[in-house]
């Protein structure tokens, strides 16, 4: 623990979820719901608030822009700045949908992060075969036209990038726990991430560059590898003088499966700031599939270990924002997708509003954690 700051003593058990002190939830009756939203929170400590949203969402949805403005001071595209959306032939760019977001973030005075430059899901069909006929420089060029392209358009307006997404992955049997089955990392090796980074530090010297990553929180065997592995590659970037400056810990919370231990997510934190980075979360949500039936009972379990979660990360100095991937339940992916989509086609409970921008006692835990937390001094331009 770091003496800069008065730390909380973190409780060392893992926290089972029956267990977890229920959230005091703040009165949302419509008429009394208060300006004051999650981003107003953060602000009190130096930090900021966001969420992942859609350009249609922003067009078709003016309950839900309403809530994104009252509640956020950050946004994030869901999907319209991945390459498969804007790339979908080569040189043939379409980046209409994230050109609404940024501006409507410009509009409100809101930062925006930008997601994802390099990632091995979500590309355009045409790439992964084109990175098979070239050669080497051919290769390298791939990937970093698309990096100089988007970084370019929007300097100046998009903050900090994930510039490498999802590197990670043990389960594909390599001993550094790094990701295999992916085209840039089979293409380039691991030296795609080098040359992603430095890259992106020439097209926007003032942007924040981010390795962002998901299995980082739990304590569990699974996370515990993916922990272990970032760690591993951070030692080897760090050798290399690769120019990251933070991590982005997605913060996919599942815990209905796996336990959340304060003091092994604290400790993991430690870590990262002993490389000099900060970080970030960047897409919050906690997968309710398999927890209790009775949604208010769900709700508090909910709100009970995103508290425990969020109380460690912004007691970490070096955390400056939390990012939701999504705000209202109305718009998931979790009620979507087949792990966590509930069968009889309810609506996922995992983000702080509910289907009708009503506030949930997953709100009332983010405020009171910001409420909660000590302050980080000025927040960055
Ligand atoms: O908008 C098009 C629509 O025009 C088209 O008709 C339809 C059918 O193909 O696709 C629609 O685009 C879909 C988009 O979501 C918008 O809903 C894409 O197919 C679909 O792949 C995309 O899924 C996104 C997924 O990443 C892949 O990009 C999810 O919304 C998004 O929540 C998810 O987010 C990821 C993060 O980037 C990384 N971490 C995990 C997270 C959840 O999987």
């Amino acid at each position: 623990m770091t003496a800069t700051m008065e730390r909380r003593e973190f409780l060392a058990g893992a926290l089972a979820l029956g267990a977890c002190s229920p959230v005091v939830p703040a009165s949302h009756a419509q008429e009394s719901i208060s300006s004051e939203g999650l981003a107003a929170h953060a602000r009190r400590s130096g930090r900021y608030f966001g969420a992942a949203i859609k350009s249609r969402q922003l067009r078709e949805d003016p309950d839900f822009t309403a809530a994104v403005a009252r509640e956020c001071d950050m946004v994030v595209e869901e999907y319209e700045l991945k390459r498969g959306t804007t790339e979908p032939m080569p040189g043939k760019y379409d980046f209409s949908g994230a050109d609404q977001i940024i501006a409507f973030a410009q509009q409100h005075g809101m930062r925006a992060r930008g997601h994802a430059l390099v990632w091995y899901a979500a590309q355009p069909k045409w790439l992964e075969p084109a990175l098979k006929l070239a050669n080497g420089g051919g290769r390298e060029k791939l990937m970093t036209s698309y990096i100089d392209t988007a970084m370019s358009r929007y300097a100046g307006k998009i903050a900090e990038w994930d510039v490498v997404n999802e590197a990670l992955e043990p389960n594909n049997g390599r001993a550094d726990g790094m990701r295999q089955n992916s085209m840039w990392m089979q293409a380039l090796g691991e030296d795609y991430i080098d040359i992603a980074f430095h890259r992106a530090r020439n097209a926007d010297p003032r942007a924040t560059l981010f390795l962002t990553d998901f299995g980082l929180e739990h304590d569990s065997p699974r996370c515990e590898r993916r922990r272990t592995a970032m760690l591993k590659l951070l030692d080897r970037l760090k050798a290399r003088d690769v120019p990251i400056d933070a991590i982005g810990i997605q913060g996919h919370l599942k815990p209905f499966r796996e336990g959340f231990n304060q003091a092994v997510f604290a400790r993991f934190l430690d870590q990262l700031r002993g490389y000099g980075l900060t970080f970030s979360v960047t897409e919050f949500d906690v997968a309710d599939r398999g927890g209790p039936p009775n949604p208010d009972k769900r709700d508090q379990q909910i709100a009970a270990v995103a508290k425990a979660f969020l109380d460690v990360a912004l007691d970490n100095p070096a955390m400056r924002s939390i990012l939701c991937w999504g705000l209202s339940d109305r718009y998931s992916w979790l009620s979507n997708f087949p792990d966590y989509k509930w069968p009889d086609g309810q609506l996922s409970r995992g983000l702080p509003l509910d289907g009708d921008m009503r506030r949930k006692p997953l709100w009332d835990a983010i405020a009171s954690a910001f409420d909660a937390a000590p302050a980080i001094g000025r927040r960055r331009a």
